[in-house]
């Protein structure tokens, strides 16, 4: 989702918090939203207003009466919000907000706020689990703001539980999945992605060089478009995405167990993974020893299920199955017959070998292959960007 020309307020309180707050506007600024920010008086106590205020490009909001050149700037800032996220918010600040209470600017221009707003609590554990605090959110949730759940950890009052602010990049996250279209709500897609890894003995093994990423970032797509995801992982050093449940497996045979345990519940199947299409044979339980008259070693390999295609053979009507095809040659010709051989619905061709696509490259250069014989060229671009057009493409043609 882009923030460019996007009106975000950025509501600070008076929480050791506020500090992260900083962050997360570069953040913000980063993607190129337009931040105005406002405070708390107390919220000032922790952090200095300039700081925002350079980060911002924009005078800070603190007082209704003295700060501004309009008298109603709270308004038109309330008026022209796209979002609202207050970060850290305080027990006293969410007590406001749930009763209505315009007692400060923070508070009086929320209460002119039309657009979707994310509350971030931020206080001790026992603050946050008391019962009027609990009261506070769930009228605020039942209103319909979204509220992020705090971290657990270490905290400043030196105890150890729920009420951390979460990481800048993880509200940035929940923002965009706030704003993002929820197209895919109601949907349960199955994804798979990285490589699989086949063993020799207890320390080698034969592998691929997918890295995962264009997998996540299906998986990271459509849980901000509302879907239930299920990620299916090889081996990989990447996060697991935000509201996605992840398993982790390393050979074809687990990823097939565990794809084709989840698979009923599926509408939409994509098969990002690279498998190995061979696994040796016969793996040693101890290492293989070098030995000196041998210059050759030869391990015998033997073919492993072919996940996808046992998918095409199960699925139902109602479920719409997506493969990758991984080519350095012959990208149409291979790629259709793949979808006709795996009775896909569609089939994501990419050229792999190059910097710039396929394995472990940020972009991606893809052409989209459909049963209907239709086809969709998607040209090099950043494989977040892919992952929502591709998206886009398998709700076209379920209609
Ligand atoms: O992970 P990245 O570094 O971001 O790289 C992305 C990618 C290059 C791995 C990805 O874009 C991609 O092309 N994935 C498919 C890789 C692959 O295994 O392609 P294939 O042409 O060998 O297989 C065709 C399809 O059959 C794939 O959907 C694959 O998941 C599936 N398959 C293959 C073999 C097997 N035994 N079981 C399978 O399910």
């Amino acid at each position: 989702m882009g923030f460019e020309n996007k009106n975000i307020l950025l509501g600070v309180t008076g929480g050791i918090a506020a500090y992260k707050s900083v962050e997360f506007l570069r953040l913000l600024k980063k993607a190129g939203a337009n931040v105005n920010v406002l405070m708390t008086d107390s919220a000032q106590k922790f952090v200095g207003k300039t700081t925002f205020e350079i980060l911002s490009e924009k005078p800070v909001l603190t007082d209704l009466f003295f700060d501004t050149e309009s008298s109603v700037k709270h308004i038109d800032l309330a008026t022209a919000a796209d979002a609202v996220i207050i970060a850290p918010a305080t027990a006293n600040t969410i007590a406001k907000l749930a009763h209505g209470i315009a007692d400060d600017a923070l508070s009086t221009t929320l209460l002119a706020v039309t657009c979707p707003v994310l509350v971030c609590p931020s206080m001790n554990t026992d603050m946050y689990q008391n019962i009027r605090v609990q009261r506070n959110l769930d009228i605020l949730e039942k209103d319909g703001w979204n509220i992020l759940d705090p971290d657990s950890g270490v905290l400043a009052c030196k105890t150890v539980g729920a009420g951390r602010l979460p990481e800048p990049w993880f509200i940035f996250d929940r923002v965009e999945a706030m704003l993002g279209k929820k197209d895919l709500k109601g949907k349960n897609m199955l994804v798979s992605a990285g490589p699989t890894i086949e063993p020799l003995d207890p320390v080698r093994f034969i592998s691929n060089h997918s890295s995962g990423k264009m997998g996540y970032a299906i998986a990271r797509a459509a849980e901000k478009r509302g879907a239930q995801v299920t990620l299916v992982s090889g081996p990989v050093s990447l996060d697991t995405p935000v509201g996605v449940e992840r398993i982790d497996v390393e050979t074809c045979e687990q990823m097939a167990e565990k794809i084709l345990a989840n698979l009923d519940r599926a509408d939409i199947i994509i098969k990002v993974a690279a498998v190995a299409d061979y696994r040796p044979l016969d793996p040693k339980s101890r290492k293989i020893k070098k030995k000196d008259n041998n210059k050759d070693l030869s391990i015998l390999m033997t073919q492993n299920p072919d996940i996808l295609k046992a998918i095409g053979k199960k699925k139902t009507k109602n479920q719409f199955l997506v493969g990758f095809a991984a080519e350095t040659d012959d990208l149409e010709k291979n790629a259709r017959l793949k979808m006709k051989k795996k009775n896909l619905d569609m089939i994501a061709a990419n050229i792999v070998g190059s910097s710039e696509s396929g394995f472990k490259a940020d972009t991606n250069k893809v052409k989209l292959f459909f049963k209907d014989g239709s086809l969709f060229d998607i040209p090099l671009m950043g494989k977040d960007k892919i992952a929502d057009i591709l998206i886009d493409k398998v709700l076209e043609k379920m209609g």
